[in-house]
């Protein structure tokens, strides 16, 4: 009898579902894709459905079910904050506390209650209705595990990392009280050496920023980070921020711990991350409220918080390989996700080798609580990892589509982990894409040769063409790598203004991310790993940068060149994809772990010479990224993308039927 675990998150943002077999990950998705709401928090009812169906097996069939934190832990951090900071908290407290009494205080029943709806559901199969209460006798349900958050973080970094001992950083704003930990791992389990508490989080720090430069708190940190490229690193108004900062806002130590004066920060006991007043008399500047124009001092803010969390990255880094001694480490948690951060800690070369989990948000919780309930609850001890997933090359490979050199070095091998590339959700074939062809009476070529749509999608990029590109599973983490992307040419100085306004419809300040063939990466970016989650920044190289026009130097704006303009200007030969600081957020492409995408740009570079494209999520603003065919023939519909191809299909958009619906996108989706 195999042994399977579900993992579950939810109930504060991005909710998900991850599923093992034997220790192996069968399955794992976010709720966000299948309910089309973008970080959603709700049960993953979905999700869960889908993990099972995809192992084949119901509810009873599994030997644990394992949620990502310890809900009783969490609340009474909440009495205890409200305890300290009393009366200061007082309508923060009766704004949660009925949200805390009525359900999370009763989760184990709630949850039992969701988990006997997806049973339901998945045995009518949409049909009829089946009694819910019936289907889970008390005596035949698994154990109900609830690990602690940061140990959920943690095991989802090691026990699919590659290293068979590594050391452990898991950073994020909170989960029960620990912010930060720093641990180690072996075969014989988890152990957690030190502990940050609530309320002195890197993470709320960065979320504080986040807020007070008008960006959502949860989403908008990723938006903070592109931002920081813009500030000038000479401006006296930089330096002061950097100064503010270190010197008033937070103290912090040399091992990286922090402690944040907290008259300055209001989510202990308020509704909001800061105390918005006297941040501005601290700074100088109001709080910028959203959808305005962002301004030089956000610019300059925005680097200083980002330089001062690499400062924090750092030195947490330092103390974890002097407590461990450890020559690996691995990383999760919200702050993970900074991978500026992360690149600089890679360039300091405290580690030999670093790997982060791909979901290392809370969903990612998901999959560290059902490991952390099969090898350290069950006491399983942990395999080899399996084979890269090679089912994707069931085409003919041609010679003629391969680059130059098609030897793959060990250097340029996928590291071994046990993600199978993040490939690890749903997956359609033709009768769906033939379903999607007859319901919107949309006519497609299918390929019979994948090859050959390859050289063709190939000359379409080359011609400067916008293609969504739908293949295999869906990813998991919240990047698109290749199986739900939108791609173009790097090389046009166009293509950034094309995806933006035709496509993502906004005025993005930050540049699209490059997916180029591991093979080519050292030959374009300063970065020798691999960063197959896109999860790592790097340089581009010195030879492929241009110059910048006079008076304008490091992303600064001295010449008043406004933040798109600069943005705008070709600065290496591959602009779509280079920041205003010449750094790309890079993923590198495997073909052990998707040789379709491989393929693809091999045949991108036969023609072109460019071993890379530019790689976008497949959504609009706001929109989760697609999931199912539908979700892709309506995102392509509904933009000005110029292709789109579905495993073996390719749509052209001018062949299409008009498309009637004018439905108001921004009403659909609330901007991120
Ligand atoms: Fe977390």
């Amino acid at each position: 009898m195999k042994t399977a675990v579900l993992g579950i998150s939810a109930y504060y943002h991005d909710s998900a579902a991850a599923l093992l077999v034997d220790g192996e990950i069968v399955a794992a998705a976010h709720e966000e894709r299948f309910s089309r709401k973008k970080h959603d928090s709700g049960f993953p009812s979905q999700a869960t459905r889908y993990v099972l169906e995809e192992a084949g097996i119901g509810l009873l069939d599994l030997e644990v079910i394992s949620f990502y934190d310890k809900p009783y832990l969490k609340f009474e951090r909440l009495l205890e904050t409200y305890h300290a900071f009393a009366p200061r908290g007082l309508r923060s407290f009766l704004h949660a506390m009925p949200v805390w009494m009525k359900e999370k205080l009763f989760m184990k029943r709630m949850l039992w209650e969701e988990l006997a709806a997806v049973e339901a559901s998945r045995r009518a199969n949409g049909e009829s209705e089946v009694e819910a209460g019936e289907l889970l006798p008390k005596a035949e349900r698994p154990p109900l595990l609830f690990p602690e958050h940061h140990l959920s973080h943690a095991a989802s970094a090691f026990y699919p990392s590659p290293f068979e001992r590594a050391a452990i950083l898991t950073m994020d704003g909170v989960g029960e009280w620990a912010t930060t930990t720093i641990g180690e791992a072996d075969e014989s389990g988890v152990r957690i050496l030190r502990e940050l508490h609530f309320p002195h989080s890197i993470g709320l720090l960065y979320s504080a920023f986040t807020y007070y430069c008008g960006f959502r708190v949860n989403s908008g940190e990723y938006k903070l980070m592109g931002l920081a490229p813009y500030g000038e690193r000479d401006a006296d108004q930089f330096k002061k921020f950097r100064r503010l900062i270190l010197d008033d806002l937070i103290d912090l130590r040399d091992d990286g711990s922090l402690l944040l004066d907290m008259s300055y920060f209001d989510f202990a006991t308020g509704l909001r991350m800061c105390v918005d007043k006297k941040w501005e008399r601290l700074l100088g500047v109001p709080k910028r409220e959203p959808e305005t124009e962002i301004t030089q001092p956000y610019m300059n803010l925005a680097l200083a918080i980002q330089e001062v969390t690499e400062e924090i990255v750092l030195r947490l880094g330092r103390t974890t390989r002097e407590l461990t001694g450890l020559p690996h480490l691995v990383m999760a948690g919200g702050v993970a996700l900074n991978c500026v951060a992360n690149g600089k800690l890679l360039r300091e070369r405290l580690f030999d080798d670093i790997w982060i989990q791909p979901a290392a948000g809370d969903a990612g919780g998901a999959l560290g609580a059902a490991y952390a309930a099969f090898h350290i609850w069950k006491g399983e001890p942990r395999k080899p990892p399996v084979a890269a997933n090679r089912s994707m090359a069931s085409s003919t490979p041609s010679s003629t589509s391969m680059p130059s050199s098609t030897s793959v070095a060990s250097s340029t091998s996928m590291p071994p982990d046990r993600m199978k590339g993040a490939l690890l959700g749903p997956s359609f074939g033709d009768a769906d894409v033939v379903r999607i062809m007859r319901k919107y009476e949309a006519p497609a070529a299918r390929f019979d040769r994948f090859d050959e749509l390859c050289i063709r999608v190939a000359q379409l990029l080359d011609d400067g063409k916008v293609i969504g590109w739908f293949q295999g599973r869906m990813e998991w983490g919240p990047r698109a790598l290749g199986n739900r992307s939108i791609l173009g040419d790097p090389r046009r100085p166009d293509t950034q203004k094309t995806l933006n306004l035709k496509i993502k419809y906004r005025e993005g300040f930050r540049p699209f991310a490059p997916s180029v063939l591991i093979e080519e990466s050292s030959a374009y970016f300063e970065l020798d790993e691999a960063s197959p989650y896109m999860l790592l920044v790097a340089p581009v190289r010195q030879e492929r940068r241009q110059p910048l026009p006079p008076g304008q130097g490091g992303g600064g704006a001295a010449d008043g060149l406004g933040m798109l303009e600069r943005l705008y200007h070709a600065r290496s030969d591959v602009p779509a994809i280079t920041h205003v600081d010449y750094s790309a957020r890079i993923q590198t492409v495997h073909r052990e772990t998707n040789e379709r995408y491989w393929k693809l740009i091999s045949a991108f570079k036969e023609r072109t010479g460019c071993g890379l494209v530019v790689n976008t999520s497949f959504n609009v603003r706001g929109e989760p990224i697609v999931c199912t065919p539908n979700d892709a023939y309506r995102c392509f519909m509904r933009t000005e993308m110029d292709y789109l191809v579905i495993e073996d299909w390719l749509f052209d958009k001018s062949d299409q039927p008009t498309w009637d619906e004018r439905d108001d996108w921004a009403a659909e989706f609330t901007l991120d």
